[in-house]
């Protein structure tokens, strides 16, 4: 049985998650297993609608109570977050980062894969060519809220935002990375960061990755700059198989990677705890303008699904649900050819037809 919770979110959030339901259900027929499913109303509107401030953080977006509950599935699947009438941050650090840092899902895990037929705007780069993994740490960095500002909006003005790195967290985010290399057979580990300059915490980072790295001679490991990496994600993606980097480094170049994959439509990840319970995303944002308009690409949505289905799987040591999330990723890999462009109402599908299309193939 898996134990599902559902929060659809805002905005397109809902439609996209239930084209993601409609495919487990048919995967989870095809295989043979049973889903219950809880859904949550966790949302910008309910946070409106309970006299939540519009403007500045004033009740919880979702409780401690509600996470505690959320412990209790075996994962979750959320769609989107982002309400236009409220101002940035709120729902971000009231849903998101709160659900990551309170659950511990201290791994923020990125497939990057050209699926057939996608549009990329690379010239000559096939899917052979674009199929890596960013593992992003989750749970550290310039994310933990530590700082602050002093004698605002004065001539005097200073803030800082410290970047706190432990060698706990890239220890954890480290390990991952190798263990999911070997797990799935990719030959190179790159660890991405700015050592030039943060010289502290790219220290920590590159010490403890040499070392760890010693446990995997079958692994390549290497190091790139951040900036660098940048430049070779456009000029040679078929260079990188698994990359391995800080909360901040990882959310930006997972933007661009999500851009050379085909766009935030197909984007797929994965917040993971590997011993607690994971939350698993579309990365794209809740698109208010085209909410309830059935034009929204729910493959990013679908795969972040097949993510849940595999890591479900690997956590608590169920083959069946790891087929299921290779079956669901398969199904995606004979529709997306058939699909004319990968961004909102341009598909030459509707949203639905797009989650009918993958239910059926699955
Ligand atoms: C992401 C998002 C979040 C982040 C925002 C919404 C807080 O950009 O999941 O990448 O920065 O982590
Ligand atoms: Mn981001």
């Amino acid at each position: 049985m898996l134990n599902l919770a559902v929060i659809g979110g805002d905005g397109t959030g809902p439609e996209v998650v239930a084209e993601g339901l409609k495919v487990l259900e048919a995967v989870s027929k095809t295989i043979g297993f049973e889903v219950r499913i809880a859904h949550f109303n966790v949302s910008g509107d309910r946070y409106l609608e309970r006299g939540g401030d519009p403007e500045r953080p004033s009740i919880d977006v979702i409780s401690d109570e509600e996470l505690d509950e959320l412990k209790t599935f075996d994962a979750i699947f959320l769609g989107a977050v982002g309400h236009p009438d409220i101002a940035p941050g709120i729902l971000e650090k009231g849903l998101l980062l709160k659900a990551r840092f309170y659950l511990d899902q201290y791994i923020n895990l990125r497939p990057v894969k050209l699926y057939p037929g996608v549009w990329t705007p690379l010239k000559d780069k096939n899917p052979e060519d674009i199929d890596f993994v960013v593992v992003r740490e989750n749970t550290e960095g310039i994310y933990t809220g530590m700082g602050g500002v002093q004698y605002p909006d004065t001539p005097a003005e200073v803030s800082t935002q410290v970047n706190c790195t432990t060698a706990f967290g890239a220890e954890r985010a480290i390990r991952y990375a190798f263990e999911y290399a070997r797990r799935t057979g990719r030959q190179r580990v790159t660890l991405v960061h700015k050592t030039n300059v943060l010289t502290f915490a790219g220290g920590t980072w590159y010490r403890n990755f040499m070392r760890i790295g010693e446990e995997y001679p079958e692994i390549e490991k290497d190091y790139n700059h951040v900036d660098a990496c940048c430049m070779w994600f456009v000029k040679n993606p078929e260079y990188y198989d698994v990359l391995v980097t800080d909360n901040i480094f990882g959310d930006i170049i997972t933007d661009l990677a999500a851009m050379v994959q085909g766009g935030l439509g197909v984007a797929a990840g994965g917040n993971i705890n590997p011993s607690g319970v994971s939350m698993f995303e579309p990365m794209g944002g809740s698109a208010p303008k085209y909410t309830g308009k059935d034009v929204i690409n729910p493959v990013a949505t679908i795969a972040s699904l097949a993510m849940l289905l595999r890591e479900t799987g690997n956590n608590k040591g169920e083959e069946m649900y790891i087929q299921a999330g290779d079956a669901v990723e398969e199904a995606i890999m004979k529709v997306t050819p058939t699909m004319e462009s990968m961004s909102a109402g341009r598909m030459g599908m509707s949203c639905s037809d797009v989650g009918d299309a993958v239910a059926a193939a699955v």
